[in-house]
């Protein structure tokens, strides 16, 4: 595929991910008080998702915008357990009668704990919620810090789905990224993780870090296509040096390629992929036809959550640790962003959620309208909005800005559908954007290339 970017540039603008909508950045600061009342007035009875955020890594990758907390103190993992053991019995009356069927441990790092660490967290949960027997058990591994049985130890301790931190395989731009992680290292990992009977093995890698070229990154997808992961997320290099200061390091360094560099690395990565049998899912994503993130695409199931795509629809999510973000259908609530607030509220015995958003009739259906056009790639208006009482006359100021973007190639309108075009792809966060009435008032996203 041959993409014109100079006539799209205009489109390369700040834009939200759309894990959520509205987004963490529409969340205001609230009393725990008022989230606990809200719960408790509902009083659901449906299935469970539980993340628990593990902040701490040894070492600083430059590129990285995720929250995390740097240490060579092992200790902190035990210190941090005993209050995530704490947070959990405090949200416990929410679980009763609950079965939980996906858990995921993301970060930070995940595998800075200790085995036993990680073993006994999985026991915490279940004091607190019934598991369902083919729950999702996923834990995001740094190779570097898999040692060699401990992927073994972690399919006894219950965990049968990982995500390897990979990003890009060549020494020089390992280099430039202060991640040095030789490809045996990775192999290692995928090969333990099989033989220990993992069921499914993400690797996230990541297009437009300084140094790539064509040939590198080609060689990196290649070494990836080999190991034959079931699923791979290819993000976008997300620069946002003024949430991740270690960023302009990169920038001032090496330079960072231009967005139509980025577009071919991606390009050049879908190809490979696609030869190779991945299905693309979503924005980013690609996974293998019998892999079950392609079998919801199929039945049009696929889900956007706060970490990515999921199967699991209608599920809420229940966040734990520092700026863990909580998801129930009207609700989003964010745990304290710093450690020492985190900890401060739960040694009170407090909920430690500083912020919310309690989502309008017009904010659901908008979620919808989004979420559709980020999981699917299309969009019946008419039908989503009639759920809601609504229909797609109330949308013409979208619908006339949609048509600029039929103009330019990136949709195809017919009544009240839309589809996303292939180059439009790239642009499906601006697309969706125009459904957001949230985002003017907001700053802070990385721009859409
Ligand atoms: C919490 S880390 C994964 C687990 C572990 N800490 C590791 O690095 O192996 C989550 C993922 O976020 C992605 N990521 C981090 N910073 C990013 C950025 N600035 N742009 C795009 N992706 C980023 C990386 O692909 C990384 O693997
Ligand atoms: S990419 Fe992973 S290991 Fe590197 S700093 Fe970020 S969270 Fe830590």
């Amino acid at each position: 595929m041959q993409i014109d970017f100079q006539h799209l540039k205009e489109f390369d603008v700040p834009v939200p991910r759309y894990t959520s909508y509205p987004t963490a950045l529409s969340l205001t600061e609230c009393k725990a008080q008022e989230v606990v009342e809200f719960e408790n007035a509902r009083r659901p009875d449906g299935p469970v998702s539980l993340y628990f955020h593990l902040p701490f890594c040894q070492s600083l990758c430059w590129y990285c915008a995720c929250t995390k907390i740097i240490t060579n103190d092992r200790s902190k993992s035990r210190v941090y357990l005993e209050r995530v053991r704490k947070e959990l019995q405090l949200k416990k009356a929410w679980f009763e009668g609950r079965k939980m069927t996906q858990l995921h441990l993301g970060g930070g790092t995940p595998t800075f704990m200790t085995t036993d660490e990680l073993a006994e967290l999985l026991q915490m949960t279940r004091e607190v919620i019934e598991w369902a027997e083919d729950a999702e058990i996923g834990i995001e591994i740094d190779p570097r810090t898999l040692d060699e049985g401990d992927a073994f130890k972690l399919a006894e301790a219950g965990f049968n789905r990982a995500s390897l931190g990979v990003q890009d395989h060549d020494p020089k731009v390992q280099r430039a990224i202060h991640r040095i992680q030789p490809l045996e290292q990775t192999r290692a990992a995928v090969e333990s993780l099989r033989a220990a009977g993992f069921g499914s093995i993400n690797m996230d890698l990541i297009y437009g870090l300084p140094v790539q070229t064509l040939e590198s990154f080609n060689q990196t997808i290649e070494d990836v296509i080999a190991l034959r992961p079931d699923r791979l997320a290819i993000y976008s290099y997300a620069h946002v040096p003024w949430a991740a200061p270690a960023q302009k390091i990169l920038e001032t360094r090496y330079g960072l390629p231009s967005a139509d560099e980025k577009i071919q690395l991606f390009l050049l990565a879908a190809q490979k992929l696609d030869d190779a049998g991945y299905v693309h899912i979503g924005m980013d994503h690609f996974a293998l036809p019998e892999d079950s993130l392609s079998k919801a695409l199929n039945d049009q199931t696929l889900r956007r959550n706060f970490q990515g795509y999921s199967t699991q629809a209608g599920v809420e999510i229940h966040g734990f640790g520092m700026s863990s973000i909580s998801q129930t259908d009207r609700q989003y609530f964010q745990n304290a962003k710093e450690l020492e607030d985190w900890e401060a509220a739960i040694d009170s015995d407090a909920l430690p959620v500083i912020k919310r958003v309690v989502l309008s009739e017009e904010d659901a259906l908008r979620r919808d309208i989004i979420m559709a056009i980020m999981c699917s790639a299309k969009l019946d208006l008419d039908a989503l909005s009639g759920a809601y009482g609504w229909s797609a006359d109330d949308f013409q100021d979208e619908w006339s800005q949609l048509r600029v973007m039929q103009d330019k190639g990136l949709v195809e309108l017919e009544g009240s559908t839309l589809q996303v075009t292939p180059v439009g792809r790239f642009f499906v966060r601006n697309i969706a954007a125009i459904f957001d009435t949230y985002r003017a008032a907001q700053k802070g996203f990385s721009k859409a290339i």
